[in-house]
C-alpha cells in the first residue's frame, strides 16, 4: 500500500479546499442567480445559508475525515460500518460530477484559446460557436467539444492527482488560487467601472424582498451545497489529510469565506459587463449566458479580447481546481480500499469518467440521448445532460449530506465530533451549542426542504 498523502501546510490545506469550492457554480451560476432572484436580498440569505448551514455540512465532513484519516468510504467505516454505503454514494456523485465538469471544463479551454488567439472565430458568430463547433448542433460530430478538449482537461487534472496530495494538488493550488484572485478583482475593477455600470450595480444592491419565496430560498440552498462542494465525501477526503494540530472551526469559516468572496465578486465584475452590453442575463441558462451571450460584451468594450480571455482562463482555473478535488475523492477510495496504484486509479477513472462525458456533451445537441425521471409531475425524459445534473444536484449531494449530518449528529455523537473539531481540546469548540442544533436539527430539516423542493413536491 502506498504511503498516505498529508497536507505540507494549513494554508495550503484551505487553498485546496477553496480551490474545490470555487468553480463554474460561483463564476457562472452564482451572479445570475443573484441578479434575477431579488439582487442583494438573495445575497443577504445565500450568505446566512452558507454561514450557518454550508459551514455546519462542511465541518462535519472535515471532521468525519481527519477522525480517520482514510478515504470517505474508509472514515465512515470507521465511525460505523452500516454506514459506509453514504461513501459508496459520495463515489458514484463524484463519477457523475466529473464526467460533465470535465467535458465543460475542456469547453472553457477552447474559449481560453480561442481569446487568447484573438476571438474572431467567437466574434464570427457567436451562437454557431457554440451550438455548432462544440456541441455540434449542425450534424457534424464535435471532435473538438467532445473529444479534444475534454480530453486535454481531464488529462491535466489526472497528471496533478497521480503527482499526489502536497506534491501536486496543494502546490499547483498555491499557484493557481492567487492567480485567480488577481485575475478577479482585475475584472471586478473593471466591471464596476464600465461605462453604464451604475444600471447593472443597482440592480445587484437593491434588496427587492419580493422576489424571495420558498422556491428562491431553496434555490439558494442548493447553490450553496453545489458551491461549498458538500455531500459527495470530497471535503471528507480532502479533510483526511490535514494533520490534528490544525484548527477546524478557523479553517471552515476561511473556506467558506473565500468561497463567497469570490461569488460575490464574480456577480460583481459580470453583472454590470453584461447589463452594458444590453445582454438578457436571466435568458439562455448558464451555458448560454457565459458561452454565446458574454461574446458580444466582450466585443464591444475596448481591450475586450484581453478581458475575455481573462475571464476564461479564470473560469478555467476554477474549473481545473474543483475537478482535481472529485477525482482525489475517488481516486482516494480506489487505492486505500482497492488497493489500486495512485496512477492506475487516476488514469483509469479519468478514462471512464471522460467517455460518459462524450454522452453529455452530445446529448446536448448532437445526438437524441434521454433519461428518465420521476418527480411530483410525473415521469419525464429529460436530455441525458440534464439528468447527470439532476442526479447529482437534486438527489444526490443533498441525500449524502443528510446522511453526514444524521450519522454525525444522531449516531456517532455531537461529543465525539467536538473532541474531534477541537483537536481533543486544543482549541475549545465555543460553537458548540450552536453547532448541535444546526447538525441535528436545522441542516437535515433544511436539506429534506431541498430535496422536496427540487422533486416539486413543496
Ligand atoms: N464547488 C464546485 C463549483 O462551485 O463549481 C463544484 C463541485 C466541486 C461540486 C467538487 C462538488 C465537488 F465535490
Amino acid at each position: 500500500m502506498e504511503k498516505r498523502g498529508q497536507w505540507a501546510t494549513n494554508i495550503g490545506f484551505i487553498l485546496a479546499a477553496a480551490g474545490s469550492a470555487v468553480g463554474l457554480g460561483n463564476i457562472w451560476k452564482f451572479p445570475r442567480m443573484a441578479y434575477g432572484n431579488g439582487g442583494s436580498a438573495f445575497i443577504l440569505i445565500y450568505f446566512l445559508i452558507v454561514f450557518l448551514i454550508g459551514a455546519t455540512v462542511m465541518i462535519t465532513e472535515f471532521t468525519v475525515g481527519r477522525n480517520a484519516q482514510k478515504n470517505a468510504v474508509g472514515a465512515l467505516r470507521t465511525i460505523d460500518k452500516k454506514w459506509t454505503f453514504i461513501g459508496g454514494m459520495g463515489i458514484l456523485t463524484g463519477f457523475i460530477i466529473l464526467s460533465y465538469y470535465s467535458h465543460v471544463g475542456g469547453w472553457v479551454l477552447k474559449y481560453c484559446v480561442a481569446y487568447l488567439t484573438g476571438g474572431s472565430k467567437v466574434y464570427a458568430d457567436p451562437v454557431n460557436f457554440f451550438l455548432e463547433d462544440i456541441l455540434g448542433a449542425g450534424g457534424v460530430f464535435p471532435i473538438e467539444g467532445a473529444i479534444i478538449y475534454p480530453f486535454i482537461f481531464i488529462a491535466i487534472t489526472a497528471f496533478v492527482v497521480i503527482k499526489g496530495v502536497s506534491n501536486g494538488i496543494e502546490k499547483l493550488n498555491k499557484v493557481l488560487m492567487p492567480t485567480l484572485f488577481i485575475l478577479l478583482i482585475l475584472l471586478f475593477i473593471r466591471g464596476i467601472t464600465i461605462e453604464g455600470a451604475s444600471e447593472g450595480l443597482k440592480y445587484l444592491l437593491y434588496p427587492d424582498f419580493s422576489k424571495v419565496d420558498a422556491n428562491v430560498i431553496l434555490a439558494a440552498l442548493g447553490q450553496a451545497f453545489f458551491s461549498l462542494s458538500l455531500g459527495m465525501g470530497v471535503m471528507c477526503t480532502y479533510g483526511s489529510y490535514l494533520n490534528k494540530e490544525e484548527n477546524l472551526v478557523k479553517n471552515t469559516f476561511m473556506i467558506c469565506g473565500l468561497d463567497t468572496a469570490v461569488a460575490l465578486l464574480a456577480g460583481f465584475a459580470m453583472i454590470p459587463i453584461a447589463f452594458a452590453a444590453g445582454i438578457a442575463i436571466t435568458e439562455g441558462g448558464n451555458a448560454g449566458f457565459a458561452f454565446i451571450s458574454l461574446a458580444s460584451a466582450f466585443q464591444a468594450m475596448p481591450f475586450g479580447t484581453a478581458f475575455g480571455a481573462l475571464f476564461y482562463i479564470l473560469l478555467l482555473f476554477a474549473a481545473i481546481t474543483s475537478a482535481i478535488s472529485i477525482l482525489e475523492g475517488t481516486v482516494a477510495y480506489v487505492t486505500e480500499e482497492l488497493n489500486i496504484s495512485r496512477t492506475i486509479a487516476a488514469a483509469g477513472l479519468s478514462v471512464i469518467m471522460f467517455g460518459i462525458g462524450i454522452l453529455y456533451t452530445l446529448s446536448q445537441a448532437y445526438a437524441n440521448l434521454k433519461g428518465i425521471w420521476l418527480d411530483a409531475n410525473g415521469v419525464s425524459y429529460p436530455v441525458l445532460g440534464d439528468f447527470m445534473e439532476f442526479m447529482t444536484d437534486k438527489l444526490l449531494m443533498p441525500l449524502g449530506a443528510l446522511l453526514f449530518c444524521i450519522l454525525v449528529g444522531w449516531v456517532w455523537g455531537v461529543d465525539k465530533a467536538a473532541d474531534e473539531i477541537s483537536s481533543h481540546g486544543r482549541y475549545p469548540f465555543k460553537l458548540k451549542g450552536i453547532y448541535t442544533i444546526m447538525v441535528k436539527f436545522v441542516a437535515p430539516i433544511a436539506i429534506i426542504l431541498i430535496m422536496l423542493g427540487g422533486f416539486g413536491i413543496i
